[in-house]
């Protein structure tokens, strides 16, 4: 059996056609132009890639974005006085601070952005929201692995989801969006983390099995049960010395091993990648809707 490839870059580029034409009847009809504050602290090259990818697909639909790059000694008030100013922007429906910041205190600067323009879903408001089920805005990647779910297909309700890993960003928050009783979940949740005695155990009772690991190929076939579904959320850069810039990317899954063994599965790049920027777009088109009052 192979596995059919789950491409997030086919359902990205669907629902950015799909967002394309509101932010066209936003500014026809409201007057509205959703806008994004992309934050860059210092040079890390990955961030710096993934900051330039946010903000040519605001540009691409027809967005307002800003980026603003500072160095890596800005103090964490600095940085702060940015936030209160992106806060008090009107031009401005979105702020995201890529993380890992170098050195400011990552708390203070997540909790200074409003929650209503936290299109990260990082806040604590947004977070709390999120685990009581309320409106607000779920975190970009989370939301992407749900999406790829949903629109793939895949049946949730009563499976049993495996989530490796347990960050804020990712771990936590799949896993509670997973179990919550609503149309994409409904799943029942194990999360696994780096704690967790005889790892495999549990992924192999996996029908749905999201890996946010942050370790290359960390889960091999012996370690998924034949026919599951399999989103591979890792991005890591490994040393190629066939390749002229000397690193690829690859998953926390062994694709190659694991795409013959399950039914579906994500493939690293293009996998979940482009749907967490898809959502940070529809989380800032949501947010200029709130904020401009309109629905
Ligand atoms: N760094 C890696 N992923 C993310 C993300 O989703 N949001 C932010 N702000 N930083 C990140």
């Amino acid at each position: 059996m192979s596995a059919i490839r789950l491409d997030g870059r086919e359902i990205a580029a669907q629902m950015r056609e799909e967002m394309g034409r509101e932010v066209a009847h936003l500014a026809q009809e409201h007057m509205l132009r959703p806008g994004l504050a992309v934050v860059l602290v210092g040079e890390n090259p990955a961030s710096q890639s993934y900051v330039r990818s946010k903000t040519q697909a605001c540009q691409e639909l027809g967005m307002h974005s800003v980026q603003l790059d500072f160095p890596a000694s800005l103090s964490t008030e600095a940085l702060l006085g940015t936030i209160a100013e992106l806060n008090a922007d009107e031009s401005i429906h979105g702020i995201l601070v890529q993380l890992p910041l170098p050195g400011q205190d990552e708390e203070r600067v997540l909790n200074a952005v409003s929650p209503e323009k936290d299109v990260d879903g990082l806040h604590p408001v947004n977070l709390g929201r999120l685990l009581r089920g309320e409106e607000g805005f779920w975190p970009c990647t989370p939301h992407g692995v749900l999406q790829i779910l949903q629109r793939s297909d895949v049946e949730v309700a009563g499976k049993h989801a495996v989530v490796v890993g347990r960050s804020p960003l990712v771990g936590r928050p799949v896993a509670n969006l997973l179990a919550q009783k609503m149309e994409g979940g409904n799943a029942t949740v194990t999360l696994c983390h780096t704690g967790t005695h005889d790892l495999s155990y549990f992924t192999r009772q996996a029908d749905i099995l999201v890996v946010a690991a942050g370790q290359p190929r960390a889960i091999t076939d012996e370690m998924v049960k034949e026919g599951a579904v399999v989103i591979d959320v890792g991005v890591n850069r490994i040393e190629d010395a066939t390749r002229e810039r000397g690193w690829r990317l690859v998953g926390d899954v062994d694709y190659a091993a694991v795409r013959k063994k399950a039914r579906a599965i994500t493939p690293v790049p293009n996998g979940v990648g482009p749907m967490t920027i898809t959502m940070l777009l529809y989380n800032t088109i949501e947010a200029a809707k709130r904020l401009g009052g309109v629905q």
